[in-house]
């Protein structure tokens, strides 16, 4: 797996940042740690990310809410957590047992109701969820596999509103952006992607670069035009 490296600064200003503006409930709390236990990679957004999620969510007053990438539901009960009492999430996971640790979770944290995970290859379950007329999206976060992340990009153009927010995760990856060599896998994939937000005649975007636990990154936000 491509190396990710946080200096130590990063990781207690994380925890900081967590502990005195954050505050993730007793609920985030335990995903993180089911998450350890159940042995599955720890890759989630960070905590102050995921408050971002949820402040986004209901910043553009979000009612109906699509990820791709659901772990172990860690970013899902965020954005579930800023919705609306009719709001709902569909996330997109094709290895059962992250879905199976994710249920749990999810269902832990009361929000069985607003969330429904679809288990599979996201780009089937994009076209799927076309198919069967699902949509629009008023709010699409992308955090999976990074060599589809432009197609990823192209469906959330098709399956959310005019003014839907999109979220990237992932935008900087260390630094392999500027020289995707130093992850042949993922970053080629994270440039076409940037390419892709940067020229599309629907997308107006920006990047937030980001230090923490996890390393340099960035999270990408656009708006659907
Ligand atoms: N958004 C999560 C982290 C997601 S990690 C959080 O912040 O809590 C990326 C997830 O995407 C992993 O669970 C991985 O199994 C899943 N994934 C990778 N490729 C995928 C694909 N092609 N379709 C669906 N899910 C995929
Ligand atoms: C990895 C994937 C992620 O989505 C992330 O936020 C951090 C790391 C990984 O595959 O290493
Ligand atoms: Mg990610």
């Amino acid at each position: 797996m491509f190396e990710h490296k946080p200096l130590p600064g990063w990781i207690d200003a994380e925890r900081f940042l967590s502990d005195v503006v954050v505050h993730p409930g007793a609920a985030l709390q335990r995903v993180a740690a089911a998450a350890e236990e159940a042995g599955l990679p720890r890759i989630e957004v960070a905590p102050n990310a995921g408050k971002m999620l949820k402040l986004l969510v209901q910043l553009t007053g979000a009612r109906r809410v699509l990820e791709i990438g659901t772990l172990a539901g860690y970013s899902t009960i965020w954005m579930a957590q800023g919705l609306p009492a009719d709001g709902t999430v569909v996330t997109c996971e094709f290895l059962p047992k992250h879905a199976e640790v994710a249920w749990a979770n999810i269902d832990a944290a009361g929000l069985g109701e607003k969330v429904e995970i679809r288990l599979g290859p996201a780009l089937d379950t994009l076209a799927a969820l076309e198919e069967e007329g699902r949509g629009p999206f008023d709010f699409i976060f992308i955090d999976a596999d990074k060599e589809n992340d432009s197609k990823y990009l192209d469906w959330a153009v098709k399956l959310g509103r005019k003014g839907a927010a999109v979220v990237l995760d992932n935008a900087v990856w260390e630094g392999a952006v500027l020289d995707p060599g130093m992850d042949p896998v993922n970053a080629p994939g994270i440039v076409e992607a940037l390419r892709f937000l940067g020229s599309h005649p629907r997308l107006d975007a920006t990047v937030i670069q980001t230090v923490g636990a996890k390393g340099w990154d960035g999270f990408a936000l656009a708006r659907i035009t």
